[in-house]
């Protein structure tokens, strides 16, 4: 995969139908991340005010070849002192994008960028389990596996009523991955260091 055919941009009013998609089809998110349907007016609104970009977080829209393939996020996320904190990512490509190398590099693309445009001196991820893909990913993308640990929930796993005959249920576990500024110019297949993300023009559908 040339990792410079991905990109991450801030999104655009065209890019309403992939948060459309991803509100309403369980798997246009992943089914592990689904948790009902979402009102998609109420990422609308966050767009009019600040683009889906603040300071605690935001979302990136994840372009292949000029082909807009799905999203990543941040959020900002402290452990007992509000003094300390990090990012937690997140990723959905769509069902037809997966299974390219698309989801290594875009996740290497968003480090990159988290640690370029900021003091934060940790990038984390959590993720199912059964997650095989994003687990596979994240360890490519540079993250080392800490641990196993119980969903933050003691109900039943998100989507695993409506989807537990899926073999991709959410099951009550996650994985915690993590990645640390110190080791993150080893980024990238060509050991030159993190690969920053173009922000290319809209792309238009
Ligand atoms: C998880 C996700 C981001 C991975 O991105 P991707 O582009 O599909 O994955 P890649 O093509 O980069 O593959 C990464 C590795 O996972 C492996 N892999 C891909 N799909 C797999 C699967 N279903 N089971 C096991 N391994 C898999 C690949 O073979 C590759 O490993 P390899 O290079 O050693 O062969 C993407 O599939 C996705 O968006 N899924 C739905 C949403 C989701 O689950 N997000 C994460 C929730 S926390």
């Amino acid at each position: 995969m040339d990792e410079a055919r991905v990109v991450l941009r801030p999104a655009t009013a065209e890019d309403f139908w992939l948060f459309e998609r991803q509100a309403v089809e369980p798997d246009a998110g992943g089914t592990f991340n689904w948790s009902g349907f979402r009102d998609v007016r109420a990422t609308r609104r966050r767009f009019g005010e600040n683009g889906l970009i603040t300071p605690d977080g935001g979302c990136l829209i994840v372009v292949h070849d000029s082909t807009v393939v799905g999203t990543v996020g941040w959020g900002r996320v402290s452990y007992g002192a509000d003094t300390w904190w990090c990012w937690n990512i997140g990723i959905s490509l769509l069902p037809e994008y997966r299974g390219k190398g698309v989801g290594t590099v875009a996740q290497k693309h968003l480090v990159a960028y988290l640690f370029d445009t900021g003091p934060v001196q940790r990038v984390e991820a959590y993720t199912d389990v059964d997650n095989m893909a994003e687990q596979r990913a994240l360890e490519k993308a540079g993250f080392v596996r800490e641990g196993c640990c119980a969903r933050p929930s003691s109900a039943p796993a998100a989507g695993a009523t409506s989807s537990s005959t899926a073999s991709s249920a959410p099951s009550r576990r996650q994985v915690r991955y993590g990645r640390s500024r110190t080791n993150a110019s080893k980024i990238g297949e060509s050991g030159k260091g993190c690969i920053v993300p173009t922000m290319r023009q809209p792309h238009r559908r």
